[in-house]
């Protein structure tokens, strides 16, 4: 039996072949909105059930009692609110009762919305509430404070997906996940959130909890991220040749998570844990300072804010504390199981390695392996050539 998906049914608002074709051809007759790709990869998640139990963007009940309680309306657990926006010109052309065509940057229909409720809400409230700070620094109440002031909601419809055909080996639905699993015999699968190319750090932890489990499940986010994090398609090929050269084929599978980055620390590691449930993972990582950004967020906040609903969600949390190399124990560790001095441990900031791979220079192979240097390398240079 696998585990259940988050409220009890994997969504399915995604339309396909006739139907598809005939709902494009009405959308063509209905009012636009032009929407970002953010929008859009959240758009794609509802559709094909990774955000279930939501089949729309949320409506203002769901959108105060998320801020308030991190539960939906009905007391289903949720922690970042997932909602539409649109400039208070925008909102004043269209009619609640009416479907609106999603259309985005590129002229492509991506689906239809049911619009069934237009309100104001407060950024600066929402801000405090998901990110836990005000900051426009921060890169996620940045891309807050840049929303339009009103909020649309209802059911959606999927028409469109977005472009992942660089990643068609590795796009897998919640759905196909699932059947993956079933078919690979995997009863306890964990599932592992990134958004960097996996360090000696991340192998480790992960393989400490495949130790514990059938299989496991790197499942990066390849949708919106800022623009100095490492880009997708360098991270996807980083972890093919890692997985390829230090992971077990039949107990390891490469999986995209399409969704945007919002770097909200405590809040996202829950949605996090919530969409690989609806995988059809059964245990979730939330190492060090999971999902952070800068310093808003303490190392172990995340592993601490999910604990509160970790029954409830029914996915089983793996915490690791912060893992390093230690000459002296040769080994990866943590304070856990190290007893040694800090000055054996192998410490190095993401922007420090980020500068040594554009300058050609391979980290230690304690932090990164040789492999996964060797790419990012080529790819950080191509990229740097290309800016
Ligand atoms: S995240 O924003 O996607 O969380 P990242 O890709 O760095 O960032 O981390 C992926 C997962 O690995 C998170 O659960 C994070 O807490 C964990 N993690 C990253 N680095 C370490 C580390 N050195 N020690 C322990 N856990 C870590």
């Amino acid at each position: 039996m696998s585990i259940q998906p988050h409220g009890g049914t994997l969504v399915n608002r995604e339309l396909k072949g006739k139907e598809r074709e005939e709902a494009l051809q009405r959308a063509e007759g209905l009012k636009q909105l032009k929407v970002s790709d953010w929008t859009i990869s959240d758009l794609e998640l509802i559709g094909i059930g990774g955000f279930s139990p939501l089949e729309g963007f949320i409506g203002r009940g769901d959108y105060e009692n998320v801020l308030e309680n991190n539960r939906l309306a009905d007391g289903t657990v949720w922690s970042i609110p997932i909602t539409l926006s649109l400039t208070a010109e925008e909102a004043d052309t269209y009619d609640v009762g009416e479907t609106i065509a999603l259309r985005g940057e590129d002229g492509i229909i991506y689906g239809t919305l049911d619009l069934q409720e237009k309100y104001a809400y407060d950024k600066q409230q929402e801000a405090e509430k998901v990110y836990g700070t005000k900051d426009a620094a921060h890169a996620g109440v940045q891309k807050l404070y840049e929303r339009g002031e009103i909020y649309a909601a209802g059911p959606i419809t999927l028409l469109n997906r977005p472009d992942h055909s660089d990643f068609a080996d590795f796009h897998l639905d919640p759905v196909e996940t699932r059947a993956l699993f079933n078919d690979l015999g995997w009863k306890t699968i964990v599932g592992f959130q990134t958004r960097n190319p996996v360090h000696r750090a991340h192998e480790y932890i992960q393989k400490a909890a495949l130790e514990a489990v059938d299989g496991l499940l790197l499942n990066p986010l390849v949708g919106e991220t800022k623009s100095d994090d490492v880009s997708a398609e360098i991270r996807m090929e980083s972890y093919e040749v890692i997985l390829k050269n230090y992971y077990p084929a039949d107990r390891s599978r490469l999986v995209i998570y399409p969704a945007a980055m919002r770097y909200a620390g405590p809040k996202e590691a829950v949605l996090h844990a919530i969409v690989r449930k609806n995988y059809g993972c059964t245990h979730f990582i939330v190492g060090r300072d999971h999902a952070g950004v800068g310093d808003y967020y303490g190392t172990y906040e995340a592993q601490d804010f999910i604990t509160e609903f970790e029954e409830e969600l029914g996915i089983q949390i793996f915490r690791f504390e912060h893992a390093f190399f230690c000459t002296e124990c040769e080994n990866m560790a943590s304070a856990k199981t190290c007893p040694h001095d800090k000055e054996f441990h192998v410490h190095l900031s993401g922007t420090k390695v980020r500068e040594m791979l554009r300058r050609g220079e391979k980290p230690p192979k304690q932090f990164t392996r040789p492999e996964v240097a060797e790419v990012l390398i080529k790819g950080l240079q191509e990229t740097t050539v290309k800016a």
